[in-house]
């Protein structure tokens, strides 16, 4: 993955090599301590360090703050660091950067996308929007700048349900792109929403026939789920919930066996915080390590660290942009303090 042998390249040279391999692909100093060098160079750069639960654990570990898309937006909303480093996906550093416009957001590895966000291009949305000219837009925040700038509100899987709950009730809702959220909110907030065709393409993949196959084999465990599983799935699982709340709610319940049916990255937190409990991995359609995104994947150590060393690759933004997706994502954060989801800050 390195192929390039450390030396004092230019900034121009830097640039080049971001743009063709999309991170800094150079190898660091044979025998440094990677954990010290991201320790130091955040401390010198006053430079903050946010990871989702799905990153490798060793990326987690160094982490300053690890969340859910809602913990990590709000974290990004009130830092006072200079530079943030975002271990995530893309929409996420994005997300980051419309709402800290003046500072510097690095992505480890430009090319951790999202399946989700892409099964959404921002043409065809715009024409499909067209098509519904008296619907508002609520946008999962898994989706580009593009689609949060065609939206009324952005939601994450820990609000979705109260925010859509909270509108007013005249309004005629388009939901995007998640379809299997978009049918757990309505089916817990009774409201109809014209559903936009995305997948997660992990969450999609647990196999509901497995699943009860696993629940039969285990029968005192009780099956927690991400609600960007499908259907069939969600009605068999005991709980659902965001990232956080599933990683609270392993903590919190009395039972000791859980089969987790989300991305396996949050089992690392999961078994920090509650040593004492099975985790039993929810099994994929096909035998496979599906249950790991392989876009959360891309970042590593060595590309954190270099993205810190050379201040790239950063995210940025045409202002017009930011400031048209900057009102729906400040709109989730004011709806998610209303209704006490997130502290006022
Ligand atoms: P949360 O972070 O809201 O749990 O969503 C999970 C996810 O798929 C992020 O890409
Ligand atoms: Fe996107 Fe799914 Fe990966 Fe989350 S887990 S980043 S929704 S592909």
């Amino acid at each position: 993955m390195f192929h390039i042998s450390t030396r004092s390249p230019s900034r121009e040279e830097l640039l080049n090599l971001v743009e063709e391999y999309g991170y800094v692909p150079l190898e660091p100093p044979q025998g440094i301590d990677l954990f010290a060098e991201i320790e130091r160079l955040k401390r010198e750069k006053n430079a903050i360090l946010l990871a989702h639960y799905y990153q490798d654990a060793d990326i987690q570990d160094i982490a300053d703050f690890i969340g859910d898309s809602l913990g990590l937006s709000q974290k990004a909303a009130e830092t006072d660091a200079e530079i943030i480093v975002f271990a995530g996906v893309h929409f996420m550093a994005e997300t980051a950067k419309i709402l800290n416009p003046t500072k510097k957001v690095l992505i480890p590895d430009l090319n951790a996308g999202c399946s989700l966000s892409d099964s959404c291009p921002p043409e065809s949305f715009a024409a499909f929007k067209a098509q519904h000219p008296d619907h508002k837009v609520v946008s999962y925040i898994n989706t580009s700048a593009a689609i949060k700038a065609m939206s009324d509100v952005i939601v994450t899987s820990s609000n979705a349900v109260p925010i859509v709950k909270a509108l007013p009730s005249d309004w005629k809702i388009i939901f995007a792109p998640d379809k299997n959220l978009g049918q757990y909110v309505m089916k817990k907030t009774g409201r109809d929403m014209i559903l936009w065709d995305g997948v997660c393409m992990v969450h999609t993949i647990f196999s509901y026939q497995k699943v009860l196959q696993m629940k039969r084999q285990y029968p005192e465990a009780e099956l927690i789920a991400h609600p960007e599983c499908e259907p069939a799935v969600l009605e068999q699982a005991d709980f659902i919930g965001s990232t956080t709340a599933l990683l609270n709610y392993v903590v919190k319940s009395p039972k000791k066996q859980f089969i987790v049916a989300t991305e396996s990255g949050i089992l690392h937190q999961m078994r920090k915080a509650a040593p004492d409990k099975e985790l039993i991995q929810a099994p994929a359609e096909y035998s496979c390590s599906c249950n790991t995104c392989p876009h959360m994947k891309l970042n590593t150590l060595e590309k954190i660290y270099n993205a810190l060393l050379y201040e790239m690759p950063e995210v940025t933004l045409p202002p017009e942009l930011i400031e048209a997706a900057r009102r729906p994502i400040e709109r989730m954060l004011e709806m998610s303090r209303e209704l006490g989801l997130i502290s006022k800050g």
